[in-house]
This record gives structure tokens, C-alpha cells and sequence, in this order.
């Protein structure tokens, strides 16, 4: 079975942080984080926190009453949640005004959120029903500005799609390695206490080691050859990665990417792209997409949806 992209959405912080930003009181410089990472600008929430950002997105899906009838289940993925309960997709059915038959909760698997969140809406959904599934993040809260390693690399923002389960092919993967390499730990979790810390080289590692290995598996479990995927798009964490990644499957044409507009979103990056890429109509009818997200945990998930096209 299968997943269909039917629409797609996205709210993004109007405030832009350019890499100048930094220079004025980091030792970094533009050339450095353009050349290390890809990343020019990021968008930082000055005053909207996760949950509006969320309902933004969802907004943007334009659903219909038909539409709507059709949800059985909500998934937020969101490691910046700005309270335990309720949750931010129960959030999302009250400010829809959905019908009561959804499941809906949120998950936390960072980076890898929207992409791990997709593979359970494919296993639980029924043929021609439909799910939401929401990539978000405000991580700037959690970012310590003084430390030039990571204050670089992420940004905020929220991604949402709408996906229809089909009798199309579905393949998958994904897995995990308990590491604090990329961690977010705290006492509390206010803001003065808790940052995330990383080892980016360490992390950098495991990412190369470990994604080209589930997309290869992806492909090779699934209908299509590698030839026939459309579009890769990956977690936007790092140019060096994709191109590295794009190097052993694809070409780096097939690539979509834009943290170069708005850095490592965590688990929104994908859904950022993919409504990009519907909103410059470059998604058509039933074109193979493999995502792939990697993040904290350590983990990975991998999988191939199709579009539906506009
Ligand atoms: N500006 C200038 N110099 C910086 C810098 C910055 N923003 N950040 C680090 N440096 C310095 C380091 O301190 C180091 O200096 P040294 O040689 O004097 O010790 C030097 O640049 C090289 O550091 P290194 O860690 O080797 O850089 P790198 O090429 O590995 O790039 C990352 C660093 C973080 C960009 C890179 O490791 C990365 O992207 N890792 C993956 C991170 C990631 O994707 N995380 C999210 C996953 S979801």
C-alpha cells in the first residue's frame, strides 16, 4: 500500500536572521557558514510560538469540508512543543473544527519526526483515507546564540501534508542509535536552562554512514528503480551532506533544497520543501518522492510517497 500527497502547507517566522547577523559578535563569518553548511538565512520566531505556527500551516492546506470528513488520524511531529498537554495536534482538530473519529497526538523523534510520522500514517490509515502529518519546530528557544557551532545551523518553521493512502507501492526504513551526540537536556525546560548541544562532527559521521544505506534499502525494497525516483528530499541539515548523499544516488539535480533560505528547521524541513516544491508546481501526478530525515536519537527513517500533484 501506499501514500499520496494530496496537498501540502507551511508557516514560516517573518523574521530573517542573514548570516551577517553573526559576524557582528561571533567568530564566524558569512564565507564560513555559506561554504561549511549551505545556509545564508534562517527565519527566527520573534512572537509566535509553535502551536499558532502549526495552525498556520495546517491553515494553508486549504481543506475542504469534504476533505475534512475524510481524516481519521493527525500526527505532530515537534521536539519544541510549548506545553506537554494538550497537544498541538489536538490543537490543530479544535482549530479545524474536525470531527471527533481522529486519532491525533504529537511525537518527538527530532529531525527525523515527519518522515518516521509518515510511515505510521501509511500503516494505519485504510485505503482512500486520509491523514495530516505536521513537521514543527521553533528550536530557537533552545539555541544557545553564543555558541557559533550550532547557533548557525537551525531556524523555525512548520511544514503540514496532506496525505491519502493508496494501493500504490509503499517501501520504508528506518533505525536507531542511542547517542547523545545531538542532545537537548535539561533540568527545567525554560529557556535559560536547556540548549541543544552537538557534536557536529560526530554527527556528520553517523548521518554518511547511515542514510546513503537506508535510501539504497528503500529503493531496493521497493517497486521502482533508482532511476525512476523523482525527487530526493532529505532533512535539511547540511549542503555537504546532500551533495555528498546526491554523489551515490540520483545526481544532485533530483535534489530538492532550500536551507540555504531557511537552515535546519529539524523535523520541518521536509515539509517545508514539499510545499515549496507544490507551490512552484514542480510535484505532478503520481511522481516517486523519497524522503529521508536523520537527526537526534540517533536516527533515520526513509520512505517513498507519490505526489498527487497540485
Ligand atoms: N564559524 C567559524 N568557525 C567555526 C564555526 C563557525 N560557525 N563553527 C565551528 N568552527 C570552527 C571549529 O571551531 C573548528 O576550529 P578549529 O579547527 O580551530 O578547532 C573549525 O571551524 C572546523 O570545525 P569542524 O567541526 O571540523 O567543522 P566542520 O567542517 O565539521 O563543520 C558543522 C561543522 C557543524 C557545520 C558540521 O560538522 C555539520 O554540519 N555536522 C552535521 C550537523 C548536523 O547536521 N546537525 C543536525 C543533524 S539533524
Amino acid at each position: 500500500m501506499g501514500l499520496k500527497i494530496l496537498k501540502t502547507g507551511s508557516s514560516l517566522p517573518e523574521n530573517i536572521v542573514e548570516n551577517s547577523y553573526f559576524e557582528k559578535y561571533l567568530d564566524t563569518s558569512d564565507e564560513w557558514i555559506k561554504k561549511r553548511t549551505g545556509i545564508e538565512k534562517r527565519r527566527i520566531s520573534k512572537d509566535i510560538d509553535v502551536c499558532d505556527l502549526s495552525k498556520k500551516a495546517v491553515e494553508d492546506l486549504n481543506l475542504s469540508d469534504e476533505e475534512k470528513s475524510k481524516i481519521k488520524l493527525i500526527i505532530v511531529s515537534s521536539l519544541s512543543a510549548d506545553y506537554i498537554m494538550p497537544s498541538i495536534s489536538s490543537n490543530i482538530c479544535g482549530h479545524l473544527n474536525l470531527h471527533k473519529e481522529i486519532l491525533a497526538f504529537d511525537l518527538n523523534m527530532a529531525c527525523t519526526g515527519f518522515v518516521g510520522a509518515s510511515i505510521l500514517a501509511e500503516k494505519y490509515l485504510e485505503i482512500d483515507e486520509y491523514a495530516i502529518v505536521v513537521g514543527t519546530e521553533v528550536l530557537s528557544k533552545y539555541m544557545d546564540f553564543n555558541n557559533r557551532e550550532n547557533a548557525i545551523l537551525f531556524g523555525d518553521g512548520s511544514g503540514a501534508v496532506l496525505y491519502k493512502k493508496t494501493v500504490d507501492n509503499f517501501s520504508c526504513d528506518s533505525g536507531t542509535l542511542y547517542s547523545k551526540d545531538l542532545s537537548l537536556i535539561g533540568k527545567s525546560l525554560d529557556k535559560e536552562s536547556s540548549f541543544i548541544e552537538m557534536n557536529g562532527k560526530n554527527v556528520y559521521r553517523f548521518t554518511m554512514e547511515y542514510v546513503p544505506e537506508s535510501i539504497r534499502k528503500t529503493i531496493e525494497m521497493s517497486s521502482y528503480s533508482e532511476d525512476e525516483i523523482d525527487y530526493f528530499v532529505l532533512h535539511q541539515a547540511n549542503m555537504r551532506i546532500i551533495k555528498g548523499i546526491a554523489k551515490r544516488f540520483g545526481g544532485i539535480e533530483k535534489y530538492f533544497t532550500n536551507l540555504n533560505k531557511f537552515g535546519n528547521t529539524s523535523s520541518a524541513t521536509i515539509p517545508i520543501c514539499l510545499d515549496e516544491m507544490n507551490k512552484k508546481n514542480l510535484l505532478k501526478e503520481n511522481q516517486k518522492l523519497l524522503l529521508s530525515g536523520f537527526g537526534g536519537g540517533l536516527n533515520y527513517s526513509t520512505c517513498i510517497v507519490l505526489s498527487g500533484g497540485k
